[in-house]
């Protein structure tokens, strides 16, 4: 089980949400679930609305790191992940710090999501 901390001004106060293990459901679905309004356009990865920031807690070594094809393409293009970022995850196993909620799958640790409440603003 892992603990997904959200963080944002357009929430009166953080909220922890709990991802059952085995659980495969992504940020979004999870915030949507738990009514955290995480902004959100295409749910496809091509508008870059869903930006988050991402924040490995505790000393485990950080396992969600595979971007889709289409976060590293939106995620570049906005100039939120840079090649050298990129060269990182996929080479060092190193998670590049934002993410799009509608493609990062929850995974068994414990993380802080922030996010502004603007659509693609980190
Ligand atoms: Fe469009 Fe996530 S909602 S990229």
């Amino acid at each position: 089980m892992a603990n997904v901390t959200f963080s944002s001004p357009a929430m009166p106060r953080d909220a922890t949400v709990y991802a059952v293990a085995g659980d495969t459901s992504t940020i979004l679905a999870l915030a949507k679930r738990h009514e955290i309004p995480i902004p959100l356009q295409c749910q496809d990865g091509e508008c870059g609305a869903c930006l988050v920031k991402i924040t490995t807690l505790g000393d485990k070594k950080p396992m969600a790191i595979t971007l889709t094809d289409k976060e590293k393409l939106t995620l570049s293009v906005n100039g939120k992940l840079t090649k050298q970022q990129l060269y990182e995850a996929e080479t060092n196993d190193v998670p590049p710090p934002y993410r799009l909620a509608c493609q990062y799958i929850v995974r068994d640790e414990d993380i802080l999501v922030e996010f502004s409440g603007e659509p693609g603003v980190e």
